[in-house]
Parts: structure tokens; C-alpha cells; sequence
């Protein structure tokens, strides 16, 4: 069994054993889990299983506009209880089914997806209903990729097929399950003088009708008791059930926060590779294991289903405590059962049919990844903590004295005294703004720490002020101030959803004094940008480290209906926050531990305290791409390993994972040893410091990939079925990546004394290694190839067919590097083409939005013997195809093309600016001969050639190499090259 084979390994392993498993529930120590479970089991058992819910077909209404249909539902369990199912089209094509309890004696968390959906979505008109005796049948879309919603009556399945395939349908097995409001039974007295055998015939007597579905027993209906946790539950059992099957999909993806393959092994049937269902319940999990199920600081319901034929996603816009079994029942589908304890049922089908189309539709829903300040994504150097002001500065001067590049310097919670966040202590950080200052002054930032826990002392103006406006989260009876224990000892937590604690909580932020923030922060400056820790809510003597079940929130919910959002709320108030410091706004930067469905629009994220392990170090990446395909691309992982002290080594091979994620930042715990990239002896110091400057160089390329994303929901980081959604061998490769639409592909090493990686290549295809411009040849049917890695060199690769702008010159801190040159380099694919794109705006402002940006697109092309390397505006370029410019979204291969688009006029104001900035340098790969002449405008350019591989000779080995200096004077002008 490999479900026990990976629990004896894992027993092997000293350090993953150290999470301590107790402090978190399984499924089977939650009762709502256990009873969603037991339908699945009693189903499996039964072969005449059928659900008890069907649609009353006397109640079917589609409203006259033809955008929705609603119908009445009832559970042949309970004919007296009413459900009200909601179903409608988008106008994208993703299908909304809700479905509520009506006039019931309680109300269901029904406000998850109003907190993650970016705005309300529209409904199409344009779909075809169709009423028949057993169904109701909903049509859409061109021909050929026609999609079909049907809803059956009896019993009530909802299912997507697409021309005539299933991609998806809902409770087609039969454990959907809304535990509707109930009125709690006194137990009966035991009759007086009856024998005991009598009275146990008796009550045998009398079979619960409902026991095939519900079982006999009311498992934890009304309270429950954990460790020394008791969770009153007042309003009963409220558990939501539901399968979720992809008959035709083998490959399911998504609902991060796990630490697990992307591709996501199975959790139930036989052999499976767990025993456990994934869990989404945000979680402070200290020391968590490389491989598990468990839950862990975020949550994104969102799934997607993959195979050769399509794409399929759901978004279950649920924020409760929610278990999730994957099986394959058949080599070819997939199923999944999702047992959540409390909430409506809100389930989005997003139809996909290619992996940028779920991308798109998902974030059409939740937002696209905001495009973050420029600084951003450069390196970050953190730890617990730099100890004082003068710690700061002298962090900052080694850095300086090596060379080695840096843009943000990060401070832990021991700035703050006794935990106070936003009060300095004074005693190690006397003079924080002369220190930002500082900072600022080599065009670097500072992020500071502000957790959730206000620690309760009346001195604390912060919990003062919170306390006064009546907006801390309460205990169960409503009333109370909650009390719990974090960093800053007995602590209270801001209720985010009471409105009212949103303008205070701006207030705290302002750098200067306004009439109405009692509280700003005088003491830090604008650029000083924040990361919001701890806010699942972490609580340390709370069950599961975290909030009771029953403490209430505004508007009278408990928090085991909202709690997954709890983290996306704190973020979102820090970031509307940091934003509004300033008129006009600057981006914000916030870093959030604790993650929802729509997270991705308020900063970036990272995978918590992982550990210095080689495991740690290669879940990492698994982690990061799964984030990425659900939205939230900003996103990385303690680069060095939070715990522990890694050998220089695995250090280094960190430096490359972090070099190639979208958040790049090196953290460690207060009780390891200082490892900051200048204490290393040589040559690791050198190394790490060639990595700093290879990000940088690729800054460009990282910019770009992350504007993309902010238009059209493309991951920053692609695995591979993304780029080949064909190509069946690499649905489950995670170990290896392609950067945004740019062609580079990445394979970090994670193994211990490799000397070199076997690089998977999708396609027929020539792929340069980007260090030597050696040339790889990959297959139609895929092909392995050995790459070197030596410990100086990630395996990283280019695919032909692409242009990558990069900015050579080594600085201090990227915002120093915005009018360096570019160089470009053109990877010739086999057919002698290439293209590429650029975009660069002034990486702070939002005057991108208002159009002040720079996208240019260069290509390459053969014309007769001679090849034209060009550069145009994507603007004009669009415009000369009638269609408004699109960012590219794949690497040349089968992907589908994306629709965002941006209007912008190529003159603006930000162009002018870096009209100067010149491109110094063009490389071209692959070229089939030595060229006779290299001009621009008729004028010969200076050029060298070493001879070598054509890019489409079919063979290996070092590619042909053009070099031209210094060929054009500006990265905006439009141009084109003649080489011949
Ligand atoms: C949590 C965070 C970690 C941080 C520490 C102290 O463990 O995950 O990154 O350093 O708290 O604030």
C-alpha cells in the first residue's frame, strides 16, 4: 500500500515528524467529516444508492429575461424542509449553481463569495433553455465547442458536457447533502419498570427512515468536544456534502494550501497515496510535513481537471472547515468529494476548454494577480529578526560592499515593543525613519511586521482605539471581548468584517498626523511596506491554534462559517491601507501568510515556516506552481528554509529555487545562525551573488510575465501541461517550469550532490541552454535530455521561438536600473522565428492604468536567406490586426491565446522617459550561417559570429551565435534589423 509505504518513510525522517499531528483534526475527529464521510461509505456499499434530493418540476421557473432558472428542491428525507436551487450562465461561460435552505429555522453562511468575487459577474442572455419532463437542459456557445448545463429532476444532478462530453457534474453519485436546521430533541426519559431487553426491542421497532442517508446516530449535531475545546453549536448540524466528478479528466490540480504534488495524488479508494482528505482550513501548522494532505495557512477552493481532450474547473466559493477526497475510479476520471461544515452551497463550473481559459474564468471571478510595485519582485532579505536600527544599517552596508544586489530590508515582530506592532522599541530602534531613510536612499524599501493580535493593555493605543469602536471579535455570546494568547501574551483580534474597523485601520498606516488618526504612524515613512503574519488567525492556546468555532463575528456569523477568509480580509484592509497613504496612491506591498479566494488582488503570499530541508526546499516549488494556476501568482517560499541551518549547498540551491519563483525572499527563524548571502565563504558567496544578479537581469522578463497575469490570469510560472495541454506525459511534472509567456524554462535542482538534471522537452523543438547556448533538440513524443548543473548553474533553458529582453549591468538595487540598457536575445526556433514582448511602466504609480507604459513586441522571422529582426508596439501591432494588443500567453506552443486587453497610447509620458534607454547588445541563436551583412536602415551594424548549430539542423550541441553591438538607440523605437 502506498498510502502506508509513505507513512513508514516518512517515520524515517526525524524532522518531518516533528509537527506535532495532535494539535489538528482528521476527518475522523470532526464530526461533520466524519457524517459527510459515512454518506460516501454507506453509497459504496449500497448498489441501489440514489440521492435523496430531486427538483420538484411543478416549481421550475426561468426568468423571462432567459438568464436563470430556479426551481424548489426537496430531499425525499425531509419533505418538509424546502431548498431553493439557482442556476446561471455568465456571460464567459462559467455556470453558477446555488442552492439554499428556504424558510428555515436558520440562515446558512451564505457571504464567501461576495468577499472573494472581484465584482458582481454578468449574466449572459445569450443561452438556450430547454424544459423537459426529466430535465432541464441549458445551451451555449459556437458550434463545435457547444457546451450543454443539464439538470436533472430525479435525483437532482447537475452536469457540463461539452459537445456532447461530460467535463463535469454534481452529485452524480449521490452524497450531496445540505444538513438543513433542526429543532434539538430532548432525549426521551426511559420508561419506568421496563425490562431492559423489552425496551431495546422497542426502540428497534421504530427504524429511523433516514438512517441509509444519515446514519443513526446524531454524530456531533449540537456540540462537540476536542482536546479541552468544547464547540458549542447552537445552530446544529449545517454540514454541506457534494461529489464532484470529472469522468474524463485523469489529472486534478488546485485547492491550495497543500504540500504536495501539483497533480494531486489520491486520498481515498484502493491504494490510495493518502489516507486522509485534503483539508482547507487555515492553519498555523509549526513545522509541517513535506508531504501531507494537511491543511495549511491558506485556502483556494478552486479545482481544476485536466486531460489531452480539456480543461475543467469548479470554484466552490465556501469558507468553512472543508475535507476533500480525490479518487480515480478508472484510469481516465476523476472524482472528488467535498465535505465542508457549514455554508451554502456556491459552486462556479468553469468550462474551460483550455487550461487559459480556466485560468481566465477563474479570475474573470476572483481577480487577477494585482501588478505589484517594480522593487518587489527583486530580492528581499528577512530574518527574526535584525535586531536594531544600526543591525539594518549594517546589513545594508555588507551587502554594499559585496555587490551584492538587494531592494527591501525586512523587520520581525521585535521591532515593536512587547509585541505592540506599530510602536518601535525604542531602546534598539531609537531612530526608525532616520533608519528608513536610510534605507530609501540606495532606492530600497523596508517591510515592516503588523500581525492581527493586539495585546490587551489599555496603554496600547491600537487595542484602545479597537476597543473604544467596539470592533474585536467576540465569544460565543456575542457580547465578550475574545481573549487569547499570541507573540504579544494575552491579545485581542479586529473583527475585518465589522466595517467599521476599515477607516481606523487606514488611519494607522498615515505616515502623517490627520485630524481623525488618532493613531498614524509618524514614525514610519512611505517606503516602508508591510507583511501581515499570523492571521488565519494563529492563536496559541485556541483549538488548532487557532479561533473557537463559535466566537461571532459582525453581522451574527460564527467563525466556522468565514474562517478561511479571516486572513484575506486582514490583508485586504493592510493593502487599501498602504495604499491610501499617499495621493495620488502608490502600489502597496503586503505580504499576507493567510490566504482566500481572491487574495491574489491585495499582494503576495508565501508558504510559511517550512523547513531547511532538501524536501522542504523541492515542495516549495510544487506549492508555488499550485498557487499560481489558482490566482495567486505572487507567491514563494523562506528561501534557506525557516528552521534549520542549511549547509552552504542547499543554500545555494535555495538562492536558484527563490531566483526563479515570483516572490523571492530569504527568512529564517530567531534561533538560526545568521546567513545572510555576504557570510558565505567562497566560493558560495560568488555564486549567490551571480544569482542575485541573474534575477535582476531578468527583471524584465519577470515584469512582464507578471503584467500578463495581471490581464489575463495567466500563471507567472507555468508547468508543463499548461504550455502543452497535449502532451499527456507532462500532466504530472512539477519539478520543472516555464517563466510567464517568456520561453525560459527552469529546473531548479533540489537534490544533494547532483551534478546535473534530466530536462523533460514537450516538443520537436530546439532549446538553448541560456548560460552556454548549447543546443537541445526535444521530440514530438517528448525526449529527456541531461542538462549540467554544477552547483554554479540552474539548469535553464530557452525555447526556440524565443525574444527574452535583459538588463546586464549589475546595480545595487533594481529601481537603480531603470534606465539601463536592454540586451536582447533571440532564440531561433526551428523554423527560424521568434517573438518576444516587453512591458515597463515606472513600476510604482498607478499611471499604468491610465495608460503611461511601454509594450513593445520584437519578433524574428526568415524572409528568403535573410532574417529580420524587428521591434514594434503591441499596440500598433494589434492595431494592424483590427484587435485591441493581448498579452502573449504561451511559450509558442498549444496554448490558448489571451483576451485582456490594454488601450494605451505608445506616445505617453512614461515612453518619453525612457526614450534614451537603448538596446546594447542583440544575440542571435541559431542563425543557419555566418551572416554577410547586419544592418539597420540600410547602415552596417558591428557584429561577431561564432559558427555553430542551426536552429533547425535537427542536431545538438553549441548553437550558432550572432552578437551585435550596440545596435539601436532606443528600447521604444521601432526598427528592424536585416541580417544576411
Ligand atoms: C511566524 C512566521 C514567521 C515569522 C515568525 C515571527 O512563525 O511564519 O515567518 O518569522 O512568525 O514573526
Amino acid at each position: 500500500m502506498r498510502a502506508l509505504s509513505s507513512l513508514l518513510l516518512l517515520a524515517a525522517a526525524p524532522l518531518a515528524l516533528a509537527v506535532k499531528l495532535e494539535d489538528f483534526k482528521t476527518c475522523d475527529k470532526a464530526a461533520f467529516c466524519r457524517r459527510g464521510k459515512a454518506i460516501a461509505q454507506r453509497a459504496g456499499e449500497n448498489p441501489d444508492w440514489k440521492s435523496p434530493y430531486s427538483v420538484d418540476p411543478s416549481s421550475l421557473a426561468i426568468s423571462s429575461d432567459q438568464t436563470s432558472f430556479t426551481a424548489a428542491v426537496k430531499s425525499s428525507l425531509y419533505p418538509e424542509i424546502n431548498f431553493g436551487l439557482d442556476v446561471r450562465v455568465h456571460k464567459d461561460g462559467v455556470v453558477r449553481v446555488r442552492m439554499d435552505e428556504v424558510n428555515g429555522k436558520g440562515k446558512r453562511y451564505d457571504e464567501a463569495a461576495s468577499w472573494a468575487l472581484v465584482a458582481e459577474p454578468e449574466i449572459s442572455k445569450d443561452i438556450r433553455w430547454t424544459v423537459g419532463k426529466k430535465e432541464v437542459r441549458a445551451t451555449y456557445g459556437p458550434k463545435g465547442n457547444k457546451v450543454d448545463v443539464e439538470i436533472a429532476f430525479n435525483p437532482l444532478v447537475v452536469t457540463l458536457s461539452r459537445n456532447g462530453r461530460t467535463e463535469v457534474a454534481l452529485n452524480s453519485l449521490g452524497l450531496m447533502h445540505m444538513e438543513h436546521f433542526r429543532t434539538k430533541e430532548e432525549p426521551q426519559p426511559t420508561p419506568e419498570a421496563v425490562e431492559g431487553e423489552e425496551s431495546a426491542q422497542t426502540v428497534m421497532e421504530v427504524p429511523n427512515p433516514r438512517s441509509w442517508f444519515e446514519g443513526e446516530e446524531e454524530d456531533g449535531y449540537w456540540e462537540e468536544t476536542w482536546k479541552s475545546w468544547t464547540d458549542s453549536k447552537p445552530k446544529g448540524p449545517q454540514m454541506l456534502s457534494m461529489d464532484i466528478s470529472f469522468p474524463n479528466h485523469e489529472h486534478v490540480y488546485g485547492i491550495p494550501q497543500h504540500a504536495t504534488r501539483l497533480s494531486l495524488p489520491t486520498t481515498s479508494g484502493e491504494d490510495s497515496y493518502y489516507n486522509e482528505p485534503y483539508r482547507l482550513w487555515n492553519s498555523d501548522v509549526f513545522e509541517y510535513m513535506a508531504d501531507s494532505t494537511m491543511s495549511l495557512y491558506g485556502s483556494i477552493p478552486v479545482m481544476y481537471a485536466h486531460s489531452k481532450e480539456s480543461t475543467v474547473g469548479i470554484f466552490n466559493a465556501i469558507a468553512s472547515d472543508t475535507f476533500i477526497d480525490v479518487a480515480h475510479p478508472s484510469a481516465h476520471s476523476s472524482y472528488t468529494h467535498w465535505i465542508s461544515e457549514s455554508g451554502i452551497l456556491d459552486i462556479f463550473l468553469l468550462p474551460g476548454p483550455k487550461p487559459a481559459d480556466v485560468f481566465k474564468q477563474y479570475t474573470g471571478l476572483t481577480g487577477t494577480q494585482e501588478l505589484p510595485p517594480h522593487w518587489s519582485i527583486a530580492y528581499h532579505q528577512c530574518r527574526w529578526n535584525y535586531v536594531s536600527s544600526d543591525d539594518v544599517r549594517t546589513v545594508q552596508r555588507r551587502f554594499d560592499e559585496e555587490n551584492i544586489p538587494v531592494d527591501v530590508f525586512w523587520l520581525d515582530i521585535e521591532y515593536a515593543e512587547e509585541h505592540k506592532y506599530f510602536i518601535w522599541d525604542k531602546k534598539n530602534f531609537p531612530d526608525p525613519v532616520d533608519m528608513a531613510n536610510d534605507v530609501s536612499a540606495v532606492a530600497r524599501k523596508m517591510v515592516v511586521i503588523v500581525d492581527p493580535h493586539l495585546k490587551r493593555v489599555q496603554s496600547y493605543p491600537v487595542y484602545k482605539e479597537a476597543q473604544e469602536l467596539d470592533v474585536l471579535a467576540k465569544t460565543k455570546d456575542g457580547q465578550s471581548e475574545y481573549e487569547g494568547w499570541c507573540w504579544s501574551g494575552s491579545s485581542a483580534w479586529v473583527d475585518f468584517f465589522n466595517p467599521a474597523s476599515w477607516e481606523w485601520w487606514k488611519g494607522l498606516f498615515k505616515t502623517s498626523q490627520g485630524s481623525s488618526d488618532k493613531c498614524a504612524w509618524i514614525e514610519s515613512t512611505t517606503d516602508v511596506h508591510i507583511w501581515n503574519d499570523m492571521n488565519e488567525p494563529a492563536i496559541f492556546n485556541g483549538p488548532e491554534i487557532s479561533m473557537p468555532r463559535d466566537n461571532i463575528h459582525y453581522g451574527g456569523w460564527e467563525h466556522r462559517d468565514l474562517h478561511n477568509l479571516n486572513g484575506m480580509l486582514f490583508s485586504n484592509q493592510t493593502s487599501q491601507a498602504v495604499r491610501a497613504r499617499t495621493d495620488p496612491p502608490m502600489r502597496p506591498f503586503v505580504l499576507t501568510r493567510s490566504f482566500f479566494a481572491g487574495s491574489q488582488r491585495f499582494g503576495a503570499m508565501w508558504t510559511g515556516d517550512n523547513l531547511g530541508t532538501w524536501e522542504h526546499m523541492a515542495v516549495g516549488i510544487k506549492m508555488v506552481l499550485s498557487l499560481n494556476l489558482a490566482g495567486f501568482s505572487f507567491s514563494g517560499s523562506d528561501v534557506g528554509g525557516f528552521f534549520g541551518n542549511p549547509e552552504p549547498e542547499m543554500l545555494v540551491r535555495w538562492y536558484h529555487v527563490g531566483a526563479f519563483t515570483p516572490f523571492f525572499r530569504a527568512h529564517a527563524h530567531i534561533d538560526t545562525k545568521r546567513r545572510e548571502p555576504y557570510l558565505l565563504d567562497e566560493p558560495y558567496k560568488s555564486i549567490v551573488r551571480d544569482i542575485l544578479r541573474l534575477r535582476y537581469s531578468m527583471l524584465p522578463i519577470w515584469y512582464t510575465a507578471f503584467h500578463e497575469s495581471s490581464v489575463n490570469g495567466m500563471p507567472v510560472v507555468r508547468p508543463h501541461f499548461v504550455v502543452f495541454p497535449e502532451d499527456e506525459a507532462g500532466f504530472a511534472i512539477d519539478d520543472q517550469y516555464f517563466v510567464g509567456s517568456s520561453g525560459l524554462l527552469v529546473k531548479p535542482v533540489t537534490e544533494k550532490g547532483a551534478t546535473e538534471a534530466q530536462v523533460y522537452l514537450a516538443d520537436d523543438q530546439v532549446y538553448y541552454d541560456y548560460f552556454t547556448s548549447h543546443a537541445y533538440r526535444g521530440a514530438a513524443k517528448g525526449r529527456n535530455v541531461t542538462v549540467p548543473a554544477p552547483l554554479d548553474r540552474v539548469p535553464l533553458l530557452v525555447r526556440g521561438g524565443a525574444v527574452l529582453p535583459t538588463r546586464e549591468r549589475p546595480r545595487r538595487s533594481s529601481p537603480l536600473m531603470r534606465r539601463d540598457p536592454f540586451t536582447l536575445t533571440v532564440a531561433l526556433d526551428t523554423a527560424g522565428a521568434a517573438r518576444g514582448t516587453l512591458y515597463l511602466d515606472d513600476g510604482e504609480s498607478y499611471g499604468h492604468a491610465a495608460g503611461a507604459l511601454v509594450w513593445r513586441e520584437f519578433t524574428a522571422a526568415r524572409r528568403g536567406r535573410a532574417t529580420h529582426v524587428a521591434s514594434a508596439d503591441l499596440a500598433a501591432a494589434a492595431a494592424a490586426h483590427g484587435q485591441a494588443p493581448t498579452a502573449n500567453a504561451g511559450a509558442g506552443a498549444d496554448v490558448g491565446v489571451g483576451t485582456g486587453a490594454v488601450v494605451y497610447d505608445p506616445q505617453n509620458a512614461f515612453a518619453d522617459e525612457v526614450r534614451a534607454v537603448r538596446v546594447e547588445k542583440l544575440v542571435v541563436l541559431g542563425l543557419e550561417r555566418r551572416p554577410g551583412t547586419v544592418t539597420l536602415g540600410g547602415a552596417e551594424l558591428e557584429w561577431e559570429f561564432v559558427p555553430g548549430v542551426a536552429s533547425g539542423a535537427g542536431k545538438e550541441g553549441a548553437a550558432a551565435r550572432l552578437v551585435v553591438k550596440n545596435p539601436v538607440a532606443s528600447i521604444v523605437g521601432d526598427w528592424e534589423i536585416v541580417i544576411q
